[in-house]
């Protein structure tokens, strides 16, 4: 067979790691061919493209980004499913292993519906997919958001002053709520949690009783006191949503009002994102990447790969795109435990 590939929504630790794995299963599995389409839908709708041999994809796992580079490229608006189903006739493509996020997942259904051989892998640093445990990336996201926060808790303690770490996470506080944990956050904000400035007030104040420099990390989802949507002031991305940061430097001020503590914030932002993926990223986006490879061979399409507790399945679209997978409040009360 003939299986594209490609990468779209924003980039993730790990995409490379899965092209790797996808490809080098194929290559064991028989005389199958891949090509990568460039830019995400872009290159499928466009026909841009590169032949995935073995010298492209030697030793790429532990490279952050993807070579075949990602955008939020919406096919439907551009040509939809007859440019895709003439490219990959033109091309010989049998089938599509289509890695990425929400957006991309639904894309990829329609496509489905349509008659084209799609196979998902699920993408996010997120965390928010719903139908998989976990998404590779976001093991990587975690491990330097805590890094980021053991070093802004020494420079905290040094000076005496609250820092406010500001980490992504758009509909849910994933990546908040374990870095936050693993830090030792004294408050963890989060979009799913509506939490009023009394509440965050006296956490901050009973660390500081103790002697401590108070911690306070806040997704970028997070809906502050009185508001009604998650701050915003750089206008609209591809899709149409509003592009988040900034909570942190929002929130600052009030805190150092409020408490009379020196506070300064920090926004992390696609540090997160960049560079090279964890040792446990590497290995699930790997299996994935074989397992979508296993699911187009056996023809098993129309479905996205999914992680439940250790072993690889495959699900419905359905089931990731129906609602996200967002933090429920029994471990936002876990977490809380710790706070103050
Ligand atoms: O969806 C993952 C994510 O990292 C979100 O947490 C964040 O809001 C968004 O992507 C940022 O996207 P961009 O790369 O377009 O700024």
């Amino acid at each position: 067979m003939r299986i594209g590939l490609l990468t779209s929504g924003g980039d993730c630790p790990g995409l490379n790691a899965v092209i790797r794995g996808a490809v080098l299963r194929g290559f064991a599995a028989g005389d199958h061919s891949f090509v990568g389409f460039l830019g995400g839908w872009r290159g499928a709708t466009t026909g841009e493209h590169v032949v995935l041999d073995r010298p492209r994809i030697r030793g790429i796992a532990k490279h952050g980004g993807t070579i075949l580079g990602s955008t939020r490229f919406n096919p439907f608006d551009n040509g939809g499913i007859e440019r895709v189903r003439s490219n990959f006739a033109a091309l010989g493509v049998d089938a599509l292993i289509a890695i990425g996020g929400e957006g991309t997942l639904a894309a990829a259904q329609r496509l489905a519906d349509g008659g084209i051989r799609i196979v998902g892998v699920p993408k996010t640093i997120d965390n928010d997919l719903n139908g998989t445990d976990y998404t590779f990336g976001f093991d990587t996201a975690v491990q330097i958001a805590t890094e980021a926060m053991d070093r802004l808790r020494t420079t905290g303690d040094s000076h005496g002053r609250c820092m406010v770490a500001e980490v992504m996470g758009r509909h849910a506080g994933w990546i908040a709520l374990h870095s936050g944990m693993a830090a030792g956050a004294h408050a963890i904000l989060i979009p799913e949690r509506r939490t009023t400035m009394t509440e965050i007030t006296a956490w901050i104040t009973d660390a500081r009783a103790r002697g401590k420099a108070p911690l306070v990390v806040v997704a970028e989802g997070f809906i502050p006191d009185q508001a009604d949507d998650p701050h915003s002031e750089r206008g609209l991305d591809a899709f149409g949503r509003p592009r988040l940061g900034g909570i942190g430097e929002r929130l600052a001020p009030l805190i150092e009002a409020a408490t009379g503590i020196e506070t300064r914030a920090t926004t992390l932002g696609h540090i997160q994102r960049g560079g090279t993926p964890s040792a446990f990223d590497r290995v699930l986006a790997t299996r994935m990447g074989m397992a979508a490879t296993e699911a187009v061979l056996r023809g098993d399409t129309g479905r996205m790969i999914s992680l439940r507790g250790t072993e690889l399945t495959t699900v419905p679209f359905a089931e990731a795109l129906d609602e996200l997978k967002t933090v429920p409040a029994e471990r936002y009360a876990e977490a809380e435990v710790l706070f103050g």
